[in-house]
């Protein structure tokens, strides 16, 4: 259902399994607004565990290796994820754009081995601080859209994008309301551009220091469909509330 909004926990690296209660408050929450399609990305090792456990919301993973299988010590296949639970992966992140030296040629094959697997999957993309002061922030995202989005859009809802301006994950700073409209009006735009019709499909989420808030202004930007949301997915209280922001007025 892409015409839902969409939003998705990113719990990064935090989560022993004592936050099982917290997936679970969560669930139960989330089984109160049908209108709303929630996910959370667990650390790999709570997939399994947290799809036994909770039944409303969808589990998916942070990452996955474009290979199939293989001589990859430490990695995670797509099938992998899959087989425990995930139903979609997000790739591209900026911590691992970062921090792991992934260009945006192997976003897009991971992108790609996750919906060869059946994933959905959320591709990342946002600019940096100088990138924005120098006002290069469209032509910056554009180009990494050109690079990492997989070749079809897939089946409606399978491929999302996530604009997550590096400067604003983790750092309590948002952009204007107009940027933030502006920059998914663009992101649309090549979207189009991109899938033609099927483009129709495609959801756009906000990320960066989304919380309680700040939800449901930037929910209410132009061509925001949902967020992706890190600190403020941890407990339930909080993200619950961010999930409300989301909901139409019929749940
Ligand atoms: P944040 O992280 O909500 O903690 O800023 C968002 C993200 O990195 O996806």
């Amino acid at each position: 259902m892409p015409n839902r909004p969409y939003i998705v926990g990113n719990w990064k690296m935090n989560g022993m399994r004592a936050a099982l209660s917290e997936a679970r408050a969560i669930d139960r929450g989330a089984a109160r607004h049908p209108g709303v399609q929630v996910a959370i990305a667990p650390p790999d090792t709570l997939i399994s565990l947290m799809a036994e456990a909770v039944e409303t919301i969808s589990l998916g993973g942070q990452d996955c290796h474009e290979a199939g299988s293989g001589a990859f010590t430490g990695d995670v296949s797509a099938a992998m994820l899959a087989d425990v639970g995930a139903s979609f992966v997000i790739v591209g992140h900026s911590e691992r754009r970062a921090g792991h030296a992934e260009t945006d040629a192997i976003v897009r094959a991971k992108a790609e081995a996750a919906t060869a697997a059946g994933l959905g999957v959320i591709v990342c993309v946002g600019e940096t601080e100088a990138q924005r002061d120098a006002g290069n922030a469209e032509q910056v995202v554009t180009m990494q859209l050109e690079g990492s989005l997989p070749d079809e859009a897939g089946t409606p809802g399978q491929v999302t994008v996530a604009y997550e301006p590096v400067w604003a994950i983790g750092t309590g700073r948002v952009p204007s309301l107009d940027d933030v409209s502006a920059m998914h009006r663009a992101i649309r735009a090549k979207l189009e551009a991109r899938y033609g019709a099927p483009s129709a499909g495609v959801r756009i989420l906000y990320g960066g220091s989304v919380n309680a808030g700040n939800a449901a202004e930037l929910l209410h930007c132009d061509e925001v469909g949902g967020a992706l949301v890190g600190g403020a997915s941890l407990t339930a209280e909080s993200f619950l509330t961010i999930v409300s922001a989301a909901a139409p007025e019929t749940d």
